[in-house]
């Protein structure tokens, strides 16, 4: 009999075996009565040499089809060795075809997922690209998503989620889901998806932030969600999705905001610890196809004030509006300025000013014009939004009606303050957003494995 075995677990100490391994036909060649059929499983591939009559069948086998070989790890001759850089072969008994493959295939594997920065700048250094945009590439992920770099992009979204989980453990936080239907808008503003829930008005959720807090109202001290949040974005981006994975954080807080600061700063070193010490392979897989450098971020996070982050701006003629939020040009450049003085590309600024802050921000006791929130970006660009909130009811409402939300939406929420609540806070990033920077990767699309946008809905 056949063992089954993974193309990856094959090495030069299982020659002799009989093994029978299941892939995608890659590519075939043939070659007199010889076949040559490489077989991929994720990323890893093995030649598998076919001869007699099988040869005939394996060079008919469209590329991409799914299928079995059975043979004998054998190892390969010295000059296929070097030129294949191949460990190991199969030297094929039985070929079946498991799920034919059409035999002309919308997009290639093989070319790189492009967009036009892509494109560009393959050009300027000189490399020839076979132009297939991304949006056709989206249109057949399926086949898109079998490149090595696109495989290794989701090992590392995946190892993101580990970890984030992780670390919130180790602090005490407990997981937990809130709904997604729910009856007013969450965040404020127009992003909302509208929808009829049994004949009264509902929307998605744009973030987990009112029932997260409801939950410490429930008596939680720190929880932690990892889930959908919808956001009815109305201009196409590169950092902006219309679904995606939020990871959230709330907790009661003791002295002041800083503590959720500091558990910021230990959960994201932690995950960048990780994932540069457990996924160099496939930080190599994306960096073979999207050239990026590493994450520069210190053992302790920089946190900066909002005030000095618009000084270091102005002093390098940067025009910021007075009490006004950063353009994402501001945010890219003022990256760039810590990124020079500080040696860093992970950072905190603090203290936003309040008009700038959803209304359920807590303002500084010191100066209500600031609040006690931050945002926290990645090579410029942010990743995570938090604060603490307020916990009074009547200035929640006040804070409410002045933005122009209509609290009647929001009713329980706001109520659920009136039971005796602990001052609390936390945080919100994206979990593509942190992939796609962590990688420097210049589309949210990519880290997306089904992207929703404003005009993508299929597949
Ligand atoms: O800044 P946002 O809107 O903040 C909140 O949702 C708050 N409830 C967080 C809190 O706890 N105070 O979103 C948080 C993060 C952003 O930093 C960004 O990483 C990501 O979510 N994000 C998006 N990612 C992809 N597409 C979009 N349209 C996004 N909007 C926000």
């Amino acid at each position: 009999g056949y063992a089954w075995a993974d193309v990856a677990s094959l090495e030069p100490a299982a020659a002799g075996r009989a093994v029978r391994v299941r892939g995608a036909a890659q590519r075939v060649r043939a070659k007199g009565r010889m076949a040559f059929l490489v077989l991929r499983q994720a990323s890893a591939t093995v030649q598998c040499v076919v001869s007699g009559e099988a040869a005939r069948f394996a060079a008919g086998l469209s590329r991409e089809s799914a299928v079995d070989v059975a043979g004998v790890v054998a190892l390969p001759r010295e000059h296929v060795r070097e030129t294949t850089q191949q460990e190991v072969e199969i030297q094929v008994q039985k070929l079946y075809c498991i799920s034919r493959a059409v035999s002309k295939l919308p997009i290639s594997v093989d070319d790189a997922s492009q967009n036009e920065e892509d494109v560009a700048s393959a050009k300027a250094a000189g490399k020839q690209l076979a132009h297939v945009g991304q949006d056709k590439r989206l249109d057949y992920r399926v086949i898109d998503l079998r490149t090595p770099a696109n495989q290794a992009i989701f090992q590392v979204q995946s190892e993101v989620e580990y970890a984030f989980r992780k670390a919130l453990r180790s602090e005490g936080f407990h997981g937990f889901h809130t709904p997604k239907l729910i009856s007013g808008s969450s965040e404020g503003g127009a992003a909302v998806f509208k929808l009829d829930y049994k004949g009264q008005p509902a929307c998605l959720a744009q973030s987990p932030q009112l029932h997260k807090q409801m939950a410490v109202s429930g008596g939680f001290q720190r929880v932690f969600e990892v889930g959908p949040v919808y956001r009815a974005e109305d201009s196409y981006t590169h950092r902006h999705l219309c679904e995606f994975t939020g990871l959230d954080v709330e907790m009661t807080i003791r002295e002041d905001y800083s503590e959720v600061c500091d558990v910021v700063d230990r959960v994201f070193v932690a995950i960048f610890d990780h994932l540069n010490k457990n996924c160099s392979k496939e930080l190599e897989a994306i960096q073979r196809q999207y050239p990026f450098k590493p994450l520069k971020y210190l053992e302790k996070t920089l946190r900066i004030d909002y005030c000095e982050g618009t000084r270091m701006l102005k002093e390098a003629g940067v025009h910021v509006e007075p009490m006004g939020d950063l353009s994402t040009e501001a945010e890219k450049k003022l990256g760039e300025l810590v990124r020079d003085k500080y040696d860093t590309e992970f950072y905190m600024l603090c203290r936003y000013p309040s008009a700038v802050r959803p209304f359920y921000t807590m303002p500084c006791s010191d100066d209500p014009l600031y609040s006690y929130s931050f945002d926290v970006f990645v090579r410029g660009e942010e990743i995570i939004s938090g604060a603490q909130r307020v916990h009074d009811p009547e200035y929640l409402t006040s804070q409410a009606k002045a933005r122009g939300i209509d609290v009647n939406t929001i009713a329980t929420y706001i109520d659920s303050f009136r039971y005796g609540t602990p001052p609390h806070g936390g945080f919100g990033a994206g979990l593509e957003r942190v992939v796609m920077l962590f990688c420097g990767l210049g589309n949210i699309r990519k880290t997306s494995l089904f992207p929703r946008d404003p005009r993508r809905l299929n597949p």
